[in-house]
């Protein structure tokens, strides 16, 4: 159903990639909160010599000395003990699509990082802070606050590259640069683009350290949304208790639809649950975005539907650019954007910035190749049966939660002949 924009994840040629819709369990990029506490954790050397260390270091593990963390909430504790898992950094770094157009943008953009220095924000195992060194970096902050940070620091020594390569043990607004950096890599995606909040994080680091002109990868997001049918989902849940060896378990529908489409829900569709064209939700450039942006999205969308079926929801999935270095602005002239966003979605900022026919895209799209981040589907309780060019309309707002700023509360008004509908769901 959709149109391939023109690019394949990580690569610059042209096509289309089909997919089969594939239903998975909601696998855990960032886990739900609260498993352990806070281990000791550790810290074996990092920064030495390079004045970069981090005012929350410890030297738990070696004894030698310990001093107190800053605050931080048990939201924040809970989110970095999840990162601080093997498994999860095995699944990202396992998505080939993701690790390999990191990669590549490194490689592409090799004339800005050679012989430059790097904060890599939530560096994770150091894969990507290894990567820019590998393409020449002089000196890469790789800073993490998960205990992640001990294994990048062994794995950052095993290849020889402590020289370059400086693992920061602690929270990127917490540790100490002494100087201004050239490029800020980073992965801060989460699901839907929006969960995690970990898009404040690269916005602290540019507006701290980043010189006028520096680089940032990747440099711009969008996050789309648009309507979806998936009848064998739905049948899968909920038809699946009228009748369940040979009795009439109806009874159970309320609380089965409350289970299964009270949440978002990570999954996979293909292109062929998707109704027609996608919106644009939010358009992010890197180098001008705030944090006041963040923390609540509204969009008002009109869809006309291409196909006549069930309307049992609404997708959401994003990409990621990877343009070149800001000719025209610095990092803290953050009053003007660089992209243009026209009237139907599409977004234009190749006249400042890179060569589009090189333009690098991480596209987690129905259309486009598996990514670890699937897409985000928001069902209806109940679905709407929708004729070919039928206006579903409404209003989206997507705001990151009082109780947890990285969860993402969603709101959604709807409304499709002559019937209109609210949806509440928070992204946990
Ligand atoms: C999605 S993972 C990416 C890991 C690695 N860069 C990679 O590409 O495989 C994000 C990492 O950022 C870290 N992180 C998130 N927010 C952070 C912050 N404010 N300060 C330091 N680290 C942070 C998490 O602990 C996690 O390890």
């Amino acid at each position: 159903m959709l149109p391939n924009a023109g690019h394949i994840n990580g690569h610059w040629q042209h096509g289309v990639v089909g997919t089969t819709t594939t239903a998975r369990s909601h696998g855990g990029r960032l886990r739900k909160v609260g498993r352990r506490s806070r281990g000791g954790g550790g810290r074996d050397g990092y920064g030495d010599g390079h004045g970069g260390l981090p005012r929350d270091f410890s030297f738990a593990d070696d004894g030698k000395q310990e001093r107190n963390r800053p605050p931080c909430t048990d939201f924040d504790v809970a989110y970095f003990e999840s990162y601080a898992h093997l498994g999860i950094h095995e699944q990202m770094i396992k998505d080939r699509t993701r690790t390999d157009t990191y990669r590549n943008a490194i490689f592409q953009y090799q004339d800005s990082i050679a012989g430059k220095v790097v904060v890599d924000v939530g560096c994770g195992t150091g894969i990507l802070s290894i990567f820019c060194a590998q393409a020449g970096a002089k000196r890469v902050y790789a800073v993490d606050a998960s205990d992640i940070a001990v294994q990048a620091n062994e794995v950052v020594k095993s290849n020889n590259l402590s020289d370059i390569v400086i693992v920061l043990r602690g929270q990127i607004e917490e540790v100490e640069i002494d100087e201004e950096v050239d490029v800020i890599i980073s992965e801060w995606m989460g699901y839907m683009l929006l969960y995690e909040s970990m898009l404040g994080s690269v916005i602290f680091a540019r507006d701290r350290w980043l010189k006028p002109g520096g680089l940032i990868l990747p440099s711009n997001a969008t996050l789309y949304m648009a309507p979806v049918t998936h009848p064998d989902r739905y049948s899968a849940c909920i038809d699946f208790w009228r009748n369940v060896y040979g009795i009439d378990m109806s009874a159970m529908l309320p609380l089965a639809k409350q289970c299964a489409f009270e949440e978002p829900s990570v999954e996979t569709i293909s292109g062929e649950n998707v109704m027609t064209w996608p919106h644009v939700v939010k358009h992010v450039d890197c180098y001008t975005v705030t944090m006041n942006e963040l923390e609540s999205v509204i969009t008002k969308f009109k869809f006309k539907s291409m196909m006549r079926a069930p309307l049992n929801g609404f997708a959401f999935w994003f990409d990621v650019e990877f343009r070149g270095p800001v000719k025209f602005h610095t990092s803290k002239d953050a009053s003007s954007s660089h992209s243009e966003i026209f009237e139907n979605g599409s977004v234009d900022s190749s006249e400042k910035r890179g060569n589009p026919n090189e333009l690098l895209v991480l596209s987690t799209a129905p259309e486009d190749p598996l990514t670890h981040w699937q897409q985000t589907l928001i069902y209806l309780y109940e679905p709407i049966e929708v004729e070919q060019d039928q206006i579903i309309e409404g209003l989206a707002t997507l705001s990151q939660s009082k109780e947890n700023h990285r969860f993402l509360n969603i709101h959604l008004e709807y409304a499709s002949g002559g019937c209109s509908f609210v949806k509440m769901s928070v992204m946990r």
